[in-house]
């Protein structure tokens, strides 16, 4: 049994669905990423997952429970995280404030989940009385992604999670979500790099034009032509 499993995901704004039809599923202590070129249906599909869309057909299930029409507040408490691109940490708050935001929803105790993730995190353990706005833009996605460890999920979703970042904070936040799908957690990533999606992760999905184009182990993915699928030509 996946640990998640989407089953023909349709999902739009408006009447007229943006992603069609899209399968993917993911597994414990794997990373699954997700490319393709802008306008694919990405970002679409992450929030179809967690209750931003709903979906307007289709299925998605969390160790094979249902959670398609589970409030999105609640979806957090199925094991099912997500870190959005942008503005996700509260700046105000201290990065243990942040972490404890993040514990509110947590199925084990909160403040021993607490020092598991700052064990991982070491900087932000360094930093837990600093106020979010204070650290730079890597360490703030790494709190977010911190924070979303809280609820010890099962599935991570991350949308974007080293965009703007510097080369070298790129590596940090992959070593993170390489070490996180290593704790037994299924990562699914979207990533814009071609290359560093093949080479961090284990299953790989390309989408065009709202539709899960092709997927494979990332071995499988770097041997077809690349370009000629996100140009839609193959
Ligand atoms: N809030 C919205 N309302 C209406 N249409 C939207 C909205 N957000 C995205 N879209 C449209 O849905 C389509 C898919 O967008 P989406 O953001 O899912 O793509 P993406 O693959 O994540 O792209 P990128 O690589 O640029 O992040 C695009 O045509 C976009 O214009
Ligand atoms: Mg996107």
């Amino acid at each position: 049994m996946p640990a998640l499993s989407a089953e023909a995901v349709t999902a739009g704004y408006g009447r007229s669905p943006i992603i069609n039809e899209i399968s993917l599923t993911a597994e414990l202590g794997t990373i699954t990423t997700i490319i393709g070129p802008n306008g694919a249906g990405k970002s679409t599909f992450v929030k179809s997952l967690i209750g931003i869309l709903r979906p307007m057909s289709g299925k998605v299930k969390v160790n094979d429970v249902d959670i398609t029409k589970v409030p999105g507040h609640r979806i957090a408490g199925h094991g099912l995280v997500y870190v959005p691109q942008n503005d996700n940490v509260f700046k105000r708050l201290t990065v243990r404030e942040n972490l404890e935001v993040g514990g509110f929803a947590s199925r084990s105790d909160p403040t021993a989940r607490m020092g598991e993730v700052l064990s991982i995190f070491t900087d932000l353990a360094k930093a837990v009385d600093k106020k979010a706005g204070f650290l730079s833009g890597g360490q703030q996605n790494l709190l977010a992604i911190a924070r979303a460890l809280m609820v010890d999920p099962t599935v991570i979703l991350l949308d974007e999670p080293t965009a703007g970042l510097s080369p070298a904070y790129t590596d940090v936040v992959w070593a993170q979500i390489e070490r996180i799908s290593n704790l037994n957690t299924a990562a699914v990533v979207v990533e814009q790099n071609v290359e560093r999606a093949l080479g961090h992760s284990d299953f790989v999905h390309i989408f065009v034009a709202g539709r899960n184009h092709v997927h494979g182990t990332a071995a499988e993915i770097a041997a077809l032509d690349l370009p000629s699928i996100f140009l839609g030509r193959s």
